[in-house]
């Protein structure tokens, strides 16, 4: 399933396109299926319904664990770094792993849970995280991994609308010089969500907590006279592996569904290919947990490959801007996947930081989440890489499970601010508004994918129609990425970012209508408007436009935005507390009353030279009003 060349590339790929039902097959044929499919591809992006490996059954540890034990069950599979620089790191094998993931499996089992049962997890990023996971796909229950900076009420929302039975979770979790309790947030959430019935604690920063009778039970005493060995449940290919909630155009996220089969072959086949990791390499994934980078590329894709992979506790600052550069010498790592944003940040604190290490066992990096502008991606090369480590530029979403368009490390051409490349599979196509393909080289467009691939989002949980509309309905027939994306001259693809209510913030997806929603729900918010601008480190900051109630509008208005800010902090978590807040006594509205963010957007981003024809506004001087506060 390996790609050795440039040639064998274009080779795979063209195979690919004409008969992707063999090309897949023949990578599947790589892993252990207690039950072979009957076939390979069944699909139709109207309904839309897509099923690969059909009747195919298997367990996804099996090919984590059974097949390689005899292998390499001594191999390091985690190799855990602390947040605190003074505590040791942890060496993790493959046979260690596999007895605490059937441990747990059985705590989960004696806890109540069943095949098909959802589990929430909310989680340090400590390896209880990853064998928690693994535990659920053990027995079959489905996975909902919430991110651990998300709010009490981002995580009820999560849980109710998965009606999960069973949440995991940890007294807290150390964060740089912070630690979240997520513990405290968790009972909050919990008087909301009659549907969990167990919450399982970790104990990692012994901070005080709450455990509450018959309900709440801590992991270390579950483990007590559990036996270790679990048989795994034997699963459909498509049956649910985990839900994931993201963000989208409208105000509620929605639980994105991937299924067993084919997120397995495709998260494997698409991180060997473009990282081209070897055995014995170190690779060190920086994303957290609740991410779809930390399910896809670290707990699932490097075992399943059976790599060694360093997983980090902590923040890339924390205690000083060299953590990262550290724990890579430190483990001679070789692989170094992480955020533009994060590469921005460390670039900001001068290379004094970097300077210190010898970084010299780097073989590969990579970037994903958001666009890498051309400054930080010649600083990573030059500094972290020292100009010999190819930069793969990973272009996917959550929606699509794994990497779609990037550079395959040393075999295929990298170029500066460039995905590249589709992986031999991928079909994306670029349209214009109509949805007409723009065929040939040197267009720009949306990006679109036309035929399915095996680690394709299956539905939205409890929600099939949402998914319809969201992702299948824009342009009929095809599956719509949201993105904006050139083809250039040479066939390369450069994603230029979201074209619809979404913003990227640090590599993470808000909706504009979620953080409004937030926002509004402050009692002293009549309404407000969201919009994203450029920003240095972040790649997109937020911009929040809010107008007061009447009451309120006298009122300190240092005191009014602190009180905006904590209220998002509450309904959604820190990440989507806005960077800039402008108070104003109106929005600019059409005639029908809908807000004009294409002007808002401009001004957001300081540029008011060509707001268009204002004079059909039905408050037009509120235009002026905004423009004078924020200083443009
Ligand atoms: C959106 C998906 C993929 C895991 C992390 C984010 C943007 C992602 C790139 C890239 C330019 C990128 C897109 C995409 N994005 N990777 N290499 N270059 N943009 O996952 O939260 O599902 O967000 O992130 O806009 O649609 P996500």
């Amino acid at each position: 399933m390996r790609i050795h060349s440039l040639q064998q590339y274009f080779e795979e790929y063209k195979k690919s396109i004409e008969n992707p039902e063999k090309f897949w097959e023949n990578i599947a044929e790589n892993f252990y299926w207690r039950k072979k499919w009957d076939k390979v591809l069944e699909w139709n992006f109207d309904e839309p319904n897509i099923q690969w490996f059909i009747n195919g059954k298997l367990n996804i540890t099996e090919n984590i664990f059974e097949r390689n034990l005899a292998d390499f069950g001594n191999q390091t599979a985690i190799i855990w770094e602390s947040n605190h620089i003074d505590e040791p790191s942890q060496h993790i094998s493959y046979q260690q792993l596999f007895e605490k993931v059937t441990q747990f499996a059985n705590v989960l089992k004696n806890q109540g849970a069943k095949k098909g049962d959802r589990i929430a997890i909310y989680m340090p990023m400590v390896p209880e995280a990853v064998v928690a996971m693994l535990a659920c796909a053990r027995i079959g229950a489905i996975h909902s991994v919430v991110f651990g900076g998300f709010s009490a009420q981002s995580l009820s929302d999560r849980i109710i609308d998965a009606q999960a039975n069973i949440l995991i979770t940890a007294d807290g979790a150390f964060r740089g010089a912070k630690t979240i309790s997520l513990k405290n947030i968790a009972d909050e959430a919990l008087e909301k969500c009659p549907s969990i019935q167990k919450c399982i604690v970790l104990e990692r920063t012994k901070e005080t907590i709450q455990m509450k009778n018959g309900r709440d039970i801590w992991w270390h005493e579950a483990l007590e006279n559990t036996a270790i060995e679990c048989e795994a449940t034997e699963m459909d290919s498509e049956d649910m592996l985990f839900i994931l909630y993201t963000s989208g155009s409208t105000g509620k996220p929605k639980g994105v569904v991937h299924t067993i089969g084919g997120y397995m072959v495709y998260t494997t086949y698409s991180f060997q290919n473009v990282f081209q990791y070897n055995k014995g390499d170190i690779y060190f994934c920086t994303a957290d947990v609740g991410w779809i980078t930390g399910h896809s590329y670290m707990a699932y894709a490097p075992l399943l490959a059976g790599g060694t992979m360093v997983m980090y506790e902590g923040i890339p600052n924390y205690p000083h801007a060299g953590r990262f550069w550290e724990i890579i010498d430190k483990h001679k790592v070789t692989h170094f996947y992480t955020a533009p944003t994060a590469i921005r940040a460390l670039m900001a604190t001068g290379l004094e930081h970097v300077k210190p290490y010898q970084l010299d066992t780097l073989k590969v990096l990579g970037t994903v989440g958001e666009p890498i502008n051309a400054e930080a991606w010649h600083w990573y090369h030059t500094h972290i890489g020292k100009g010999k480590c190819p930069i793969v530029d990973t272009w996917w979403q959550t929606e699509t499970g794994g990497i779609m368009i990037s550079s395959l490390a040393g075999i295929t051409p990298t170029k500066p601010t460039f995905a590249t490349l589709p992986l031999a599979g991928v079909q994306p196509i670029i349209v214009d508004s109509e949805g007409n393909e723009l065929k040939g080289n040197d267009v720009e467009g949306n990006l679109c994918i036309k035929f399915p691939f095996p680690s394709m989002l299956r539905t939205t949980y409890g929600d099939h129609q949402r998914c319809k509309q969201t992702y299948f309905s824009t342009y009929k027939g095809l599956y719509f990425t949201g993105d904006g994306a050139r083809r250039d001259e040479e066939g390369h693809y450069r994603i230029l970012g979201r074209v619809d209510d979404v913003i990227n913030v640090s590599g993470h997806r808000l909706g504009t209508a979620e953080v409004e929603n937030a926002i509004n729900e402050n009692p002293l918010v009549n309404e407000s408007a969201v919009v994203g601008y450029p920003h240095d480190i972040k790649g997109q900051g937020i911009y929040a436009f809010v107008v007061l109630e009447k009451d309120a509008q006298t009122q300190e208005k240092e005191t009014m935005k602190a009180s905006i800010i904590s209220t998002v902090n509450k309904i959604i978590g820190a990440i989507a507390k806005p960077d800039k807040i402008l108070l104003c006594s109106g929005l600019p509205k059409t005639r029908s009353g809908k807000i004009m963010r294409r002007i808002l957007r401009k001004i957001a981003e300081g540029d008011v030279s060509n707001l268009g024809d204002i004079t059909t506004l039905l408050n037009p001087e509120i235009v002026e009003e905004i423009k004078k506060e924020a200083g443009v």
